[in-house]
């Protein structure tokens, strides 16, 4: 099997991986012990694998481990500081958005890069933001307000901030 070196940063920190040249990135990363990236269709329809490649959501069923080669990856494990969670996971939390959780990881990147460009969305934005990502459970009602809620607290602190 040919293997090639794989250097890149995930979630804040400097990895050098060896994978095999056709690996797929959502296998690597669960090899490595990153389990929040779910495994569902593995055909880019689930959303389940999303993760953060350079800030924006991509399906890491659909990307090549060594496309990932000098970017910056983010993944579920990587958004909380310590104990304290990202505003995105306190608002899913807040608002009941979690059922099985099977989505949830990939909801919350989806949201995260949503605010990082567009702080104030209306619904409509976030209905279509998540689009790519499908729950089972929760009807998306609850997510959606969950998303909104993150951004209007997000503004709130930003208002508070400028004070
Ligand atoms: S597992 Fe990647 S989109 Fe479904
Ligand atoms: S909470 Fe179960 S799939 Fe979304």
């Amino acid at each position: 099997m040919k293997t090639m070196e794989l250097r890149f940063t995930l979630n804040g920190q400097a990895k050098e991986w060896t994978i095999a040249a056709g690996e797929i990135l959502l296998d690597v990363l669960r090899r490595e012990g990153y389990f929040g990236t779910k495994r569902g269709c593995e055909t880019g329809e689930c959303g389940a694998c999303t993760i953060l490649l350079d800030g924006k959501p991509v399906n890491s069923c659909l990307m090549f481990a060594a496309q990932a080669e000098g970017r910056e990856i983010v993944t579920i494990e990587g958004i909380a500081h310590g104990d304290q969670l990202d505003p995105v996971q306190e608002a899913f939390l807040d608002c009941g958005a979690v059922q099985c959780g099977f989505c949830t990881g990939g909801m919350v990147l989806t949201a995260k890069a949503l605010l990082e460009r567009q702080p104030d969305p209306s619904e409509a934005d976030v209905r279509e933001a998540l689009a790519g990502n499908l729950c089972r459970c929760t009807g998306y009602c609850k997510p959606v307000d969950a998303v909104m809620a993150a951004a209007h607290s997000k503004k709130r602190k930003d208002v508070e901030e400028v004070r």
